[in-house]
């Protein structure tokens, strides 16, 4: 199986804190002013299932996943997500705009935990197949996301993890949104700005994307 990249997909990504669910209720937004039909979901989950598999991936309470096993789990939840939810929408004629995807394991389970980005691209070719034509990866200094979530309860397993894995994860991120295989559909947005900046930022990339395809 090849990748295949959907025109109309869409997706959020950055650290904790970094404002994904923000941007994305200023997408949708954008979309309903548009009168143009979108999705709107998450990774992992996105479908019973595969919130099911986000709860094994998050639970603090059982033993700890080893690295091979949370990234199975989120592959095994993205595959679910992908067959049951966000290609039905994309051959009905909607966007899709889903925070987080595929990027997020390069970033968290590759970079982040040390796995061999190569056998995550086999996994991507073989379980995934789809790859979004817009990503917008909300950049901020990790200090900055961690202060944003805090007061908000409880820490997940992820949200538990220490400064260097955050590092990493960031660093991750970057270097993929700045690799020549993928620099493309990528728009690095600067979200220390103000909520308001990074959102008009946001949405201006969006609109352009759908100028190209309705063109
Ligand atoms: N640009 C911004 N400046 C200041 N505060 C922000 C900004 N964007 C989001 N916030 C606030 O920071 C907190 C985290 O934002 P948000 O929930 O959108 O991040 P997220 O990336 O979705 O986080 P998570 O990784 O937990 O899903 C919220 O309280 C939100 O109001
Ligand atoms: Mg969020």
């Amino acid at each position: 199986m090849t990748l295949r990249t959907h025109a109309r997909f869409v997706t959020l990504e950055g650290g904790e804190g970094a404002g994904k669910s923000t941007v994305l209720a200023a997408l949708r937004g954008a979309f309903e002013q548009a009168g143009i039909q979108a999705l709107y979901t998450r990774e992992p989950g996105g479908t019973p299932l595969a919130e099911q598999i986000r709860g094994l991936m998050l639970d603090t309470h059982h033993e700890p996943a080893v690295a091979e096993t949370e990234l199975l789990l989120a592959f095994a939840a993205r595959a679910q997500h992908v067959r049951t939810t966000i290609l039905p929408a994309l051959e009905s004629g909607a966007w899709v705009v889903s925070d987080r995807f595929t990027d997020a394991s390069y970033a968290y389970q590759g970079a982040g935990r040390g796995l061999d980005a190569q056998f995550i691209a086999d996994l991507e070719r073989r379980v995934v197949g789809i790859r979004p034509a817009l990503t917008l990866l909300l950049d901020v200094p990790v200090e900055v996301g961690l202060q944003r979530m805090r007061g908000r309860g409880a820490a997940d397993r992820i949200e538990g993890e220490r400064n260097d894995f955050f590092e990493r994860v960031r660093q991750g991120y970057r270097d993929r949104a700045a690799s020549a295989a993928e620099s493309e559909r990528f728009e690095v947005i600067d979200a220390s700005q103000t909520v308001d900046a990074v959102a008009a930022q946001a949405v201006a990339r969006l609109q352009a994307q759908i100028a190209r395809v309705l063109r």
